[in-house]
């Protein structure tokens, strides 16, 4: 049975509306899916909303409103956002749903019955908008650590999962796993983590505080902690309590994707509760940076927002997309600007995608009606620029392998320059005065086979722009077809083949 390529987002909350922040995570993992997907890979893509706790309970009564109306409300601007994205998610879980309680509930009654889980009282402190448990000790000046808003201290019966049973197995396991944590960096930090002996792990919170939450199987009077509830989502999804044999297919998720500030509960709760529930860890669990504006991340909470609907209307989903996968590497921050975003559009997709596509489907019409005749006479000039053509398909695939997303923009990139210049270079005006025809449909045949390489690639990345290219191209095929073929270095485009009228791909922003 071949395993199912399993990637997943985190589940975001549900106590305001989504931002950029969140649209990049989105556009990363789709991203990523879609290329394995082109690759002729089978592919679960998860994403969700985290709707449990006392932040969401706090935003609905704030908004005068019943905590599952609020949700069912805030859910429907997520599903909608991801709809203008293109986000191509194959199953969109809410913790609120009966296929997940069922799960987490499952999960932990065996956790209690092997002896993993026992009552206690806790005393210490709470941050509600990271729904975190902080030790006075690790408070900042009595602040949060990870926020640094104020905490508040509370004192009450919970039951605790006994994370320090399994600190030994995660550090090895870690250690033995170079690629389990990435960036690298991030694996270290985790490692310096490790070096502290765990406290265990408050997992409940009593109903009479905080009633919004999935009930504990063995006590009524408790309902579990949102992180745990959250994080059972990714076996959840895939079947665990309801469809094994879909589940074996799936787990162990092949990729965990989400910003540092989360990585602690993903790459040190998360290996542990599966390893105590005796299931195979994730394989890799990558924490990318933060957006910022002007050194402040981007937060719904903190109220520094920018939201991605704007920009959407004004210069279309791809552009975004391009915008944020191109700017940063994944793993390090970045920092929003319209500015930076409107050169971006500007430089690299109105003028080097835009002109590729316009003049040579200008000179394809203006020279032979639209329909190249034949093969013509290639030069040295064509072999460099096909060759180029090929390497970077091996080198996006490379990229795409070590998820150097921007990298493998930067190299698709490289081949579109280089056509423009070869344009540049040729000067097909003058082979048409000189009437060389088979010169000139040599030149544009190889500039057509480009444009078709460049929409495979960039479809990942840009999936509405590169269907738009294929039908000006006059490729009717679905691109995952034509992908395929890109691939093993095929064409779709030969001889014969008519292309259509060029349009604007990206008008110029003035
Ligand atoms: N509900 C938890 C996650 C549970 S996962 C089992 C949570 N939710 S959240 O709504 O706060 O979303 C956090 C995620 O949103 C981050 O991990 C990241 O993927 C994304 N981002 C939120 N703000 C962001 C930035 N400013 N920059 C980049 N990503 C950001 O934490």
């Amino acid at each position: 049975m071949k395993k199912t390529f399993y990637i997943t987002t985190p589940l975001y909350y549900v106590n305001a509306s989504p931002h950029i922040g969140h649209s990049y995570t989105q556009i990363v993992c789709d991203c990523i899916a879609r290329y394995k997907r082109l690759k002729g890979g089978e592919v679960f893509f998860l994403t969700g909303t985290d709707e449990h706790g006392q932040k969401v309970c706090q935003s609905a009564e704030k908004a005068g409103k019943g905590t599952q109306e609020f949700t069912d409300g805030v859910v429907g601007r997520f599903k909608k956002l991801w709809k203008r994205l293109n986000i191509s998610y194959d199953d969109f879980i809410r913790t609120t749903e009966p296929r997940h309680v069922q799960a987490v509930q499952k999960a932990i009654k065996i956790l209690y019955d092997k002896g993993d889980i026992y009552e206690d009282t806790y005393s210490g402190y709470y941050c509600i908008p990271c729904e975190t448990f902080w030790r006075k000790e690790e408070l900042k000046n009595g602040l949060c650590p990870d926020c640094e808003r104020p905490v508040e201290h509370i004192s009450e019966e919970n039951y605790f999962f006994r994370l320090s049973k399994y600190q030994d197995w995660l550090q090895k396991h870690i250690e033995k796993n170079p690629d389990f944590i990435k960036p690298d960096f991030r694996r270290n930090e985790v490692l310096g983590f490790l070096k502290q002996p765990l406290s265990d792990l408050c997992i409940s919170r009593p109903r009479k505080r905080l009633s919004w939450g999935i009930g504990i199987p063995f006590s009524p009077e408790h309902v579990i902690y949102v992180w745990i509830d959250a994080l059972l989502n990714y076996i959840s999804a895939p079947g665990f309590a309801d469809n094994p044999d879909r589940f074996k297919k799936i787990w162990p998720a092949d990729i965990h994707i989400m910003a540092k500030d989360i990585l602690r509960f993903h790459a040190v709760y998360w290996p542990i509760i599966l390893h105590a529930l005796g299931l195979e860890p994730p394989r890799c669990i990558f924490a990318h940076g933060w957006w910022v504006i002007s050194g402040q991340k981007i937060s719904k909470s903190k109220g520094v927002i920018i939201d991605p609907n704007p920009i959407i209307e004004k210069y279309g989903a791809d552009a975004l997309r391009y915008f944020l996968l191109r700017e940063v590497t994944l793993g390090l921050d970045g920092n929003f600007s319209e500015g930076a975003f409107i050169d971006r559009y500007n430089a690299d997709l109105a003028n080097d995608l835009g002109n590729l596509l316009n003049r040579t489907l200008t000179m394809v019409h203006k020279y032979f009606n639209g329909k190249i005749a034949s093969q013509g006479h290639i030069t040295d000039k064509e072999r460099f620029l096909l060759n180029l053509k090929e390497s970077t398909v091996e080198e996006v695939d490379g990229c795409m392998k070590d998820l150097l997303i921007s990298r493998a923009l930067k190299e698709i990139w490289r081949l579109i320059n280089a056509a423009n210049k070869y344009i540049e270079d040729s000067k097909p005006w003058e082979i048409a005065k000189k009437g060389d025809m088979e010169r000139l449909a040599a030149f544009i045949l190889t500039l057509l086979r480009v444009l078709e390489t460049v929409m495979v690639l960039i479809y990942p990345f840009m999936p509405s722009t590169s269907q738009k290219i294929a039908s000006q191209l006059g490729i009717k095929e679905d691109i995952s077809s034509v992908g395929k073929a890109t691939l093993k270095k095929k064409f779709i485009i030969g001889i014969g083949h008519l292309v259509s009228k060029p349009q604007p791909l990206f008008p110029r922003i003035k």
